[in-house]
Formats: C-alpha cells, sequence, structure tokens
C-alpha cells in the first residue's frame, strides 16, 4: 500500500482514514475522491482531492491510472435506513460503485490491493444472534445487506479470477466525532453524545434491550490499515473479517454517560423501520478469526470510547462556537 485512490472520502470513515493516511504514506501518495468538494474541508484542502461519481467508470478508471495508485479503498455507498427508503437506487449505487471499482482495480494491474467494507448487517434473523460465527448463513433482510453480503462474494470473485487482492471486514456501527454518520441504523450511539452535551438529554430512534456491536473509529481505521498490511499467506479468509469492540443496547451507553453526567436523560421515540433492521441484525458478532489471522486487538471499550467522546466532542463544540450544557476538558480515569 504505497499509492492510495479512496472514494467516498468525505464520510464517516474517509475523512478519518485520509487523515491517517496522508500521515503514514505522504500526502502525495493518496488521492481523495468524493461526489462533490465543498469548501473549507480538510479532505479537501490537507491534499489531493477529486471530485468522482463512482457510477463514472470512465473517471473512475482515468484518476486510478494517471496517478498510477497500488490500492483502492472503496467506500462510497448507502447505508442500510437511507437504502430501505430507496431499494433501487441503494442497489445501483452500491453494486455500480462496487463493480466499476473492481473493474478499475483489475484494470491497474494484478495484485492491485483492494478494501470495501462489509457490514453486520451481511446477516440476517437466521444468523446465530450471539457470538455469530464468522462462516455461517447470510440472509439479510434489508436492501443494504444484500448489497453487503453480494459485495463480499464479489470481492472474492476478483481474487480469485483475476488476482486482485481484495480484502475486507464486516465493520459493526462505528463512533466518531469528526464527521457525522448519515442514514445508519447504529447512528444513534453517536447523535446521543452530540445530544448528551447539548442538551444533557436524548430520545433514541432504537428501543432499549436492542444490541448491536460497535466500535470506535480509531479502532476502526487501525484494523483498516492492519488488514491491508497483513502478509498475505496468513489470510484464510478475505471478504469480509468480522470485528467487532463492544456490543451494547441503549441503556448501557447511557449508563456510560450517565457515569460522566449523572443528570443525563434517555428517552425513546422508537423509528420502526430502524428497528426493524436493528432486529435483523446480529446481538453481537464472534471476531476470532480476524485475531488469528492478522491480529485484530480493539484499543476501545465502551466506557474509554465514551470519555473520549465527550472530551473531543466538547473542543468541536467549542471551536465551532456551539453552545452545550455541559462540557469536558479532559475526564478522570
Ligand atoms: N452502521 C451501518 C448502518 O447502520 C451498519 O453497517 O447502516
Amino acid at each position: 500500500m504505497k499509492k492510495v485512490m479512496i472514494t467516498g472520502a468525505l464520510g464517516q470513515i474517509g475523512s478519518e482514514l485520509a487523515e491517517r493516511l496522508r500521515r503514514d504514506l505522504g500526502v502525495d501518495n493518496v488521492i481523495a475522491t468524493d461526489i462533490r468538494k465543498p469548501e473549507n474541508n480538510p479532505t479537501v484542502e490537507n491534499g489531493h482531492f477529486e471530485i468522482l461519481d463512482v457510477q463514472d467508470y470512465d473517471k473512475f478508471l482515468e484518476i486510478a491510472k494517471t496517478n498510477k495508485v497500488d490500492t483502492i479503498i472503496h467506500l462510497a455507498a448507502l447505508l442500510s435506513a437511507t437504502a430501505e427508503q430507496r431499494p433501487a437506487f441503494a442497489w445501483n449505487l452500491n453494486m455500480g460503485g462496487l463493480m466499476n471499482a473492481l473493474e478499475v482495480a483489475r484494470e491497474v494491474g494484478e495484485g492491485t490491493k483492494f478494501f470495501a467494507p462489509s457490514s453486520i448487517a451481511a446477516y440476517g434473523p437466521d444468523a446465530q444472534p450471539d457470538n455469530t460465527p464468522q462462516d455461517t448463513v447470510m440472509h439479510p433482510t434489508t436492501m443494504y445487506g444484500v448489497t453487503k453480503v453480494s459485495g463480499e462474494m464479489l470481492e472474492n470473485y476478483y481474487h480469485d479470477k483475476y488476482g486482485v487482492d481484495t480484502r475486507s471486514v464486516r465493520f459493526p456501527g462505528l463512533i466518531s466525532y469528526k464527521v457525522e454518520p448519515g442514514g445508519g441504523t447504529t447512528d444513534y450511539a453517536v447523535d446521543i453524545y452530540y445530544e448528551a452535551l447539548k442538551n444533557k438529554s436524548y430520545k433514541s430512534f432504537i428501543d432499549k434491550g436492542t444490541y448491536m456491536d460497535m466500535m470506535y473509529m480509531d479502532d476502526a481505521i487501525d484494523a483498516i490499515v492492519k488488514l491491508m498490511n497483513a502478509d498475505p499467506s496468513r489470510l484464510v479468509h478475505r471478504n469480509a473479517f468480522n470485528i467487532t469492540a463492544m456490543a451494547f443496547e441503549p441503556e448501557q451507553i447511557a449508563a456510560s454517560i450517565k457515569r460522566r453526567i449523572p443528570d443525563f436523560e434517555m428517552g425513546y421515540d422508537v423509528d420502526p423501520v430502524r428497528q426493524g433492521i436493528a432486529n435483523s441484525w446480529p446481538n453481537a458478532i464472534d471476531a476470532t478469526d480476524a485475531k488469528t489471522e492478522w491480529d485484530f486487538s480493539p484499543n476501545y471499550d465502551l466506557d474509554k470510547m465514551t470519555d473520549e467522546m465527550l472530551v473531543r466532542l466538547s473542543k468541536k463544540f467549542a471551536e465551532e462556537g456551539v453552545e452545550t450544557k455541559v462540557s469536558f476538558d479532559t475526564v478522570e480515569s
């Protein structure tokens, strides 16, 4: 991984990955792309950035070839709740974009490294809900999940047939403070920190008792880098590894926040669509194979993540002049 092209680089994962890879590989060795080019955006301004609609194959190929990239990290896709509202569009964007990305990787040359994330959404309601095995039935009942499981198979196909060095993980809900996710089912676990600081209260659109896997963004970015640098001879699996750092339900994240904001109030205003999606996903997946094959090891548990989120978001709100009811410079561990 020496020269990397990232699609969807302005998204929740992409913005942090671009920053990390610019630091690791050098600013000129990361080509960040997205469908829009906003002003005053650090991903746009701190390095090489190009506008790319991933459904435009010719432009995709041109950018990859001109810059002689050896790695494609394809992040442009719709998340679960948005995909459920617009299933046909979601299929076209998620699968069409992935197909273009894989074709570009094949065209660029054998051995091109390739990453596109899968998700806990690749599982359906008939999978074992707790300690969900890496290799088991995958019968998702959401359009997002259908694109994820199809994507895993397509990535394995391009590896086996064309020698594209495809690798992937099934991400859990990702929690971060820099860029908010959009249209995901696990987004409540990000929103809650924003509202805890601004209002000391939150109404969750996911019901109490609903367990889902989660992970702090630092661990997610580390996981991508570690997997892409892993010794291929150790990889029994490729697309895609289960990874998770924690599994919790809304009452538990609320309790974690209450350690620092004792009068934080949690309420519920359940969204049936996102609740239905969450109910079809596992409670807690098993990440043993990622640990065995490439030493996956997350650093953040729920309380450590909560402390980090409260401090980092406080700083961000202060910089942006956003009014809050409470703020943290630091927290005692
Ligand atoms: N965080 C994603 C979502 O909720 C799951 O991959 O859609």
